[in-house]
């Protein structure tokens, strides 16, 4: 049977029908809101290429979670600019550094909200790289390994309810584990930036969290925008090693890879609106030149049908008051 008989339009005819036949749901429950901690106190320092996400001392980062909470939002992902930056992240491997006291802080003021702390050397390194940098200019990965699983143990010890090693280091979801399992951390999640690509929409978020590298690049470890059976090569890896949660990143450019990750592995996938998502919204809208709110959650939508369990975005506390108005 063909037209006039069938109308696929006679479901889409009213309010009512549309939310019926809806085939994907967003709820504030899978959003997840990074929060970027700086040094000093009082601090909310408007980050310029993000409109609306600031730089925040540890005080101001717990104000943000509670505002964050009262939105509905039950995850924050951690992200420390320490003002020491070392060749060997000694901030991050410091049970005083920044990230560490803010997961501390945040944790005490609000128990609840879950606390996902990123793991990386990005932010608290003067070269800014994810590993460890040797004379030659290259990226070692087998000497980055052991650092980043202490970075790891350093932020459970803290408290965090999950690290999320984002490296892109061969091998190290496996260290990281064997690390948290010696240490009396076997409890702890680990959520895999599995499927993390050598993006330009990376951009503002270096502003953000202070990891530009200083030279080069990072496409000697981050994956290929142009490869997808490799990218379902490292998710698989991660499981293996025992991630908990595996993650695609960005989300927007890659919805083909959320639709592929979620039909080869069991375990929950997670998919990151980038800054450089999130910027171009916010700058269209700021021109009027966009619908921000239906942007926003069309894209949501968009990366939810493709098979995103869980979304990361910068938009989370506004699209969660949106679901719940
Ligand atoms: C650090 C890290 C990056 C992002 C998350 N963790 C940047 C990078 O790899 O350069 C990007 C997040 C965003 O753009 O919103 N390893």
């Amino acid at each position: 049977m063909g037209f006039p008989q069938v109308r696929p339009r006679r479901t889409r005819a009213t309010a009512a029908w549309r939310q019926l036949v809806r085939e994907t749901h967003l709820l504030s429950d899978a959003l997840i809101y990074p929060l970027f901690v700086v040094p000093g106190r009082g601090v909310r320092r408007p980050v310029e290429s993000m409109p609306g996400i600031c730089q925040l001392s540890v005080d101001e980062a717990v104000k943000e979670a509670q505002a964050v909470q009262a939105a509905r939002v039950r995850t924050v992902l951690l992200f420390a600019a320490p003002a020491r930056k070392d060749a060997q992240a000694s901030d991050a491997l410091d049970p005083q550094g920044l990230a560490a006291q803010a997961i501390r802080a945040l944790k005490a003021a609000c128990p609840e909200l879950m606390l996902w702390a990123d793991v990386c050397l990005c932010g608290a390194t003067d070269h800014g790289h994810c590993g460890h940098v040797t004379p030659g200019g290259t990226i070692d990965n087998d000497s980055s390994l052991a650092t980043l699983a202490q970075v790891a143990l350093n932020y459970a010890r803290a408290g965090a309810d999950a690290v999320a090693p984002s490296d892109m280091m061969d091998g190290r979801v496996g260290a990281l584990r064997a690390l948290l399992d010696r240490e009396g951390h076997a409890n702890t999640p680990l959520i895999a930036y599995a499927a993390k690509y050598a993006s330009a929409f990376y951009g503002p978020f270096r502003e953000a969290a202070e990891s530009a590298p200083a030279f080069g690049d990072r496409r000697s470890y981050q994956l290929d925008p142009a490869n997808a059976r490799e990218a379902l090569r490292e998710v698989l890896l991660d499981v293996e090693e025992g991630a908990d949660l595996v993650m695609v990143k960005p989300a927007g450019p890659y919805l083909d890879i959320i639709r592929q990750v979620r039909d080869a592995v069991r375990v929950p996938v997670v998919a990151y609106q980038v800054s450089g998502e999130y910027s171009l919204i916010k700058a269209a809208a700021a021109r009027g030149w966009i619908e921000e709110r239906a942007a926003v959650l069309e894209t949501l939508t968009g990366i939810r049908r493709a098979g995103a369990d869980l979304i990361i975005s910068y938009f989370a506390p506004e699209a969660a008051r949106w679901l719940a108005a």
